[in-house]
Order: C-alpha cells, then sequence, then structure tokens
C-alpha cells in the first residue's frame, strides 16, 4: 500500500470539530472521539498538492468553476458510478445539508409533508422542521440484525399534503446499500404520488466489498426527472472543510428553480480551494481511495471480530457501506441517558448517541471507524473494560 493510514495525525488545535469540541459537545475532553462523520486521515497527496499551488499564487479573488471542473465530475459519476450525466445537469450548493434546505424552499410550502426514513442522519428531521414543513417518518423495518424499507408503512403514510422524500443511500447510520429492486419500488411509489425524491448520496463512494451503489436517478429517465441527488467529495476525501457539493438536477425546469433559490440567498459562488480540492480529488484521487477501501474493510472486518469475541453483549447491524457502524446496545438495558454516560464515563469514548437518530435508535450507538486502527483498537478496548465491569457486579 502506497498511503499509510495506520499514521496517527495530531488534530488538536487545528479547529476541527471532531478532536476540538469534544467539552463543548460531550461534557469531556479526555475521550476518544469516535463520533461525527470525519476521518483521521490526511487527503490524498494530489488534493494537498494542488491547493498548495493555488495557496502559492497568493491571489485568492472571485472564482469560476471551470469546464474542467464539471467534466471532472461527470467523469467520477461515470467511472465510479457508471451513470452518464450531462455537465448541464449540475448544479452546486456549499454542502449538502444547505441543498436540502434550499430544495425544500424551492419544491415545497409551508405545512407540506416530507418524508424520511428513521433511524436517519439528525439534520434531515432538522431541516424540515428548519423551514416549517411537517416530517412523515417511515421507519426502517429491522428484521434479524438487517434493516430494510417498510413500503407498506410507507404507502400507507402518503396523502396528498406529501411532496417530497429524503432518501439517504447509502444510508447513515444503519449503513445499508440499498438494492437497485429497493430503489425502484420506492421510486415507483414516489412517482405514482407525484413525491420529489431528494437523493442524499453523499456517502456513495463507500461501498464494501459485494455490494454496488446505485445512484437513484440513474434508474430510469422518470426517476432522473423527478428527483434531485446531492454528491460531494467531502467524505470521500475528508474535505468537508472547503464546503463544496454538487446537486445532479437532470430536469430543467427543477433546476431553474432550485438555481433561483440559490441566487435568491448568493451562495452561489464557490470557494476557491473547493473548486481546486474538488477537481484533483475527482481527477486524481482514485488510487487513494481503492487503498482506503481496503483499508477501511479491514477496519471493519477487525470491529465485527473484536465485538463477536470480546464484547457479544453488543450486537453489530454489518454495513454495507459508509464508514459507520450502528451497535445495538439494547441488551445492555441501559436507559438513553444512562448509555450516553456509560460509554462517556467508562468506556472513555464519544459516539453519536443513536437516539439522535429518531427514536428508533435508542439502545444504539454510532461508532466511527475511519481513523487508524491503533485508535480503533483503543475505543473498542475502552468499550470492552466497560462492559466486562457490568458483568463483575
Ligand atoms: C447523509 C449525510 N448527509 C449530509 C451530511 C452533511 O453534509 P454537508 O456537510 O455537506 O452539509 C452528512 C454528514 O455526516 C451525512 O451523513
Amino acid at each position: 500500500m502506497k498511503y499509510n493510514f495506520d499514521q496517527e495525525i495530531c488534530r488538536l488545535g487545528t479547529a476541527c470539530e471532531k478532536w476540538d469540541d469534544l467539552e463543548n459537545h460531550f461534557g469531556v475532553k479526555d475521550v476518544i472521539p469516535m463520533w461525527v462523520a470525519d476521518m483521521d486521515f490526511q487527503s490524498p497527496q494530489p488534493i494537498i498538492e494542488a491547493l498548495k499551488q493555488r495557496v502559492e499564487h497568493g491571489v485568492y479573488g472571485y472564482t469560476l468553476r471551470p469546464d474542467s471542473y464539471m467534466e471532472s465530475i461527470v467523469g467520477w459519476l461515470k467511472r465510479r458510478h457508471r451513470w452518464s450525466i450531462e455537465k448541464e445537469w449540475i448544479t452546486h450548493s456549499p454542502g449538502v445539508i444547505p441543498a436540502l434546505s434550499l430544495a425544500i424552499q424551492s419544491f415545497t410550502q409551508a405545512g407540506d409533508k416530507i418524508i424520511i426514513q428513521p433511524p436517519v442522519y439528525h439534520h434531515f428531521a432538522r431541516v424540515i422542521q428548519a423551514n416549517g414543513r411537517e416530517i412523515v417518518n417511515n421507519p426502517l423495518k429491522l428484521e434479524n440484525g438487517h434493516y430494510s424499507i417498510d413500503f407498506e408503512d410507507l404507502e400507507a403514510k402518503i396523502d396528498s399534503t406529501v411532496k417530497m422524500l429524503i432518501l439517504c443511500s447509502p444510508h447513515n447510520p444503519i449503513g445499508r446499500v440499498w438494492s437497485k429492486e429497493e430503489l425502484t419500488r420506492l421510486g415507483q411509489i414516489c412517482m405514482k404520488h407525484n413525491i420529489l425524491v431528494v437523493a442524499d448520496e453523499i456517502h456513495s463512494d463507500f461501498v464494501y466489498k459485494t455490494h454496488t451503489h446505485i445512484p437513484f436517478a440513474s434508474i430510469s429517465e422518470e426517476f432522473a426527472s423527478h428527483s434531485l441527488t446531492c454528491i460531494a467529495p467531502s467524505k470521500t476525501f475528508n474535505l468537508m472543510g472547503v464546503q463544496t457539493s454538487s446537486i445532479i438536477i437532470p430536469n430543467q425546469q427543477l433546476r431553474d428553480r432550485y438555481d433561483r433559490e440559490l441566487n435568491t440567498l448568493s451562495i452561489g459562488s464557490p470557494n476557491i480551494f473547493g473548486v481546486v480540492a474538488l477537481e484533483a480529488a475527482y481527477r486524481h484521487g482514485e488510487e487513494w481511495l481503492d487503498q482506503l477501501l481496503e483499508y477501511l474493510q479491514e477496519n471493519l472486518e477487525f470491529t465485527l471480530s473484536y465485538f463477536s469475541k470480546n464484547i457479544p453483549q453488543i450486537k453489530v447491524i454489518q454495513p454495507e457501506g459508509t464508514y459507520l457502524v450502528w451497535l445495538d446496545c439494547r441488551e445492555l438495558g441501559f436507559s438513553v441517558e444512562e448509555m450516553d454516560q456509560f460509554m462517556l464515563q467508562e468506556a472513555r469514548v464519544a459516539m453519536n448517541e443513536g437516539h439522535i437518530f429518531g427514536m428508533e435508535g435508542e439502545g444504539f450507538m454510532r461508532l466511527n471507524i475511519a481513523c487508524p486502527r491503533s485508535m480503533l483498537k483503543n475505543a473498542l478496548g475502552g468499550i470492552e473494560k466497560a462492559v466486562s465491569s457490568l458483568c463483575k457486579v
């Protein structure tokens, strides 16, 4: 392997949310940060070099997205996800969550209903509520350690006031990579009821062996023209700080409406470093990503085997994608507050508490495994020690 993902990099004191915000967020400092979806790895060298060159130029004025930038996105989707798009379909957003907010403002009215599928990335609910729209929950079904979409519940909850469904694909936090059959059935239901699908595919580049991410809009022309797809190099290359995302909207009328909202807020201009980083990532980041995926696969196998051998009281929901691992801790028998305190005070590990992803997440914790294996070992060791001390009581 050319890249050394075992290297520990000190991020303290770099205004890094994952490390420097621990005390503010969790009320404790000396815990291992395995929370927010941010990796403890350096970005690939070609991105660092491209940014250095741009920094050296020393002039950081208003910036454009050149054709080569747009073509790099087209090329990425074609090579990595077998999805052919026109560069005219691409529009923009600083982040994916701002894009969800813009989509809600562009395509729904106050009081309209929007479907989400909890347990799901907590900002979906927040952004719907912040925009004065109503949430309709279509909880995922958990059977024998496997999550699936509850299509009967979905159909039962649809009425004429439901205007949008926000799809998380791959799904954070439970790690499903939806199959073509599942996406097709979901899409057909949405098309039948004229529901716009906003596909958040920010985790699409993280898929484990034997699974394939299928862009929702690539399934049919009908799905493409009734959907928006949000992607970004941010999770893939650990570039969240440059705030640069791409929103694919094949339907020109929808794209124009989205762009009007973007322009109303005057947030359509790019971040100069985002332009450079995105293009370098999509043009030169593939070798690094392939190696990263191998490393994450090994981290996942290590995690699965560690829990089954040493902490069998916690059941791991095996992810098919993402670097987030959903831990079923219900057997420990804690209340929500007890669980949060136990993981922080006894295990000394900061994870995302399952309940923030919806009440369906109560009794679960989300573990981020995108870190050097030494850090992962320490975190799992902390959880093991804390859980085994429970058994001795
Ligand atoms: C599913 C999902 N969507 C969006 C985001 C955040 O996107 P952004 O930082 O681009 O707003 C995250 C971050 O964890 C996520 O998991």
